[in-house]
């Protein structure tokens, strides 16, 4: 038989695959790592704005999306946010706690990429990159890989080239392809952790707030196709306190980056622009005597930007749209904001007032469609949990074929979970590998 022989062959030399590959490698095997790409771990270099949000501290199985929540929870539990901490500090790497427990490298994410290289050379794994497969077949003893470096053949495979977020760093669908191609089932991939977009001309009103942020509440009502074909409406299942970002195209910010992952096209979202604080209470309080415009009061408790133009753009916006249609089946929420911004606030009448803090506490909108895999951060769906083994990763239906990281449906939240997943799920991999020899 021509070609090198492996015990292991790891596609993907990302968080993931070099993690599986380290863990195999330093327990005695022979662990061959193939890359297409010509840069190392490309995803690790650019996350966390060069910093790395490497994983949160309060990692549970409550951050992550998947068809089976429960999935992933014996891998977290195997190999948590201390364990790859324990092994920072074994490379002297520091690092700093940003917000809700995210943690990040003091110097860049380059180090983080330093750490799993390093571990991949002390087991003496071998590399292939860059180096494309081309195909992947079945052998009596294991799998045989063509790649443009020759073939390969290898007792077991691990599928860990990630998910299809951002192409243009050479992101594609190989382990859902190759999964397939074996027989695993596959949960609709999709973008996720990725800005919102809008109809332009529902949109237009909207524009010039591109670059307004501030934190509001977010929630969505889920109206999700069931098991069955029926369409039904669930209760809103997720719901973010954090910030917004108005952009030309729609709404983005981590609050949106989040509720992304849950929406589905047709639902409708729900933001609370003023949460905790009564805006009812604060404009009619606020009336008697009052001589600044309405737009002057609000602009006292938001940026002043976002004060001016969206209550113009609200009036003119809920036209018609359906947004309005959501928000006031009536259509009159569009006969209370126009013209209101400019009037003075001891002249609006308390009905307008009223509701106006409503459209400010519950302003429903209804995208058309996300910004695509070219902004997403992450793929959710993937190969079906159903298909794979939680403790070895490994498919039921083709043993010796694993598949970790991205590519598996496990999404977690913005905040360093997919990083953990990548860590827990590549040495939960890693060391089923090394038990069965
Ligand atoms: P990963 O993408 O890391 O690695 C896959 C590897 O497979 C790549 O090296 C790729 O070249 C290779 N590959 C792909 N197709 C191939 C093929 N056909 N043949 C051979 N090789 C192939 N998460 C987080 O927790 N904190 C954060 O701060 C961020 N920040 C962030 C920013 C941005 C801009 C993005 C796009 C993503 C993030 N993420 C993140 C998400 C995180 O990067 C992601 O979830 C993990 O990298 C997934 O790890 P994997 O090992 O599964 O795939």
């Amino acid at each position: 038989m021509s070609g090198d022989r492996f015990d292991v062959a790891v596609v993907g030399a990302g968080a993931a695959g070099m993690m599986a590959a380290a863990v195999a490698a330093q327990r005695g095997l022979r662990v061959v790592l193939i890359d297409h790409a010509a840069r190392l771990a490309e995803k690790i270099r650019i996350s966390g704005g060069g910093r790395c949000n490497f994983t949160n501290l309060g990692a549970s199985p409550a951050q992550f999306l998947s068809r089976n929540p429960d999935f992933c929870r014996s891998a977290l539990r195997a190999y948590g946010p201390g364990d790859f901490l324990d092994l920072l500090r074994a490379h002297r790497v520091s690092w700093h706690e940003k917000h809700r427990g995210q943690l990040f490298c003091d110097d860049s994410s380059e180090s983080i990429i330093q750490v799993l290289r390093r571990e991949c050379e002390a087991g003496g794994v071998r590399w292939r990159m860059p180096c494309a497969v081309r195909a992947v077949g079945r052998e009596a003893d294991g799998f045989r890989l063509d790649t443009d470096a020759g073939p390969i053949h290898a007792a077991r495979l691990v599928l860990a080239t990630g998910g299809m977020a951002i192409p243009q760093l050479g992101a594609t669908d190989f382990s859902l392809r190759i999964a397939r191609q074996f027989g695993l089932k596959i949960v609709e991939p999709r973008p996720a952790l990725v800005p919102l977009i809008f109809d332009a001309d529902q949109w237009r009103p909207y524009g010039a707030l591109a670059g307004v942020s501030l934190e509001v509440r977010l929630s969505h009502e889920a109206a999700v196709i069931d098991g069955g074909g029926k369409r039904s409406r669930r209760p809103a299942r997720a719901e973010f306190l954090e910030d917004l970002l108005f952009t030309h195209r729609g709404l983005s910010g981590p609050g949106i980056l989040q509720l992304s992952s849950y929406w589905r096209a047709g639902d409708p979202i729900r933001i609370d622009l003023s949460p905790g604080r009564d805006m009812a209470e604060v404009l009619v309080t606020a009336k008697p005597g009052n001589r600044q415009t309405v737009a002057a009061a609000l602009a006292q408790v938001w940026p002043r930007r976002l004060a001016e133009a969206w209550l113009g753009a609200a009036g003119a916006a809920c036209k018609g749209a359906r947004a309005d249609d959501l928000a006031n089946p009536g259509g009159s929420v569009a006969d209370d904001l126009r013209g209101l911004g400019g009037l003075r606030l001891a002249d609006a009448p308390d009905r307008r007032l009223r509701a106006l803090a409503e459209h400010i506490h519950g302003w429903m909108l209804c995208p058309t469609g996300t910004a695509g895999y070219k902004k997403a951060e992450v793929m959710s769906g993937g190969v079906d949990t159903d298909e794979l083994d939680q403790r070895s990763l490994e498919s039921r239906r083709c043993p010796g074929l694993h598949v970790i990281g991205e590519a598996v449906d496990v999404t977690g939240w913005l905040g360093g979970y997919n990083f953990q997943w990548a860590w827990s799920s590549g040495v939960a991999c890693g060391r089923a590998l090394a038990a069965a020899g």
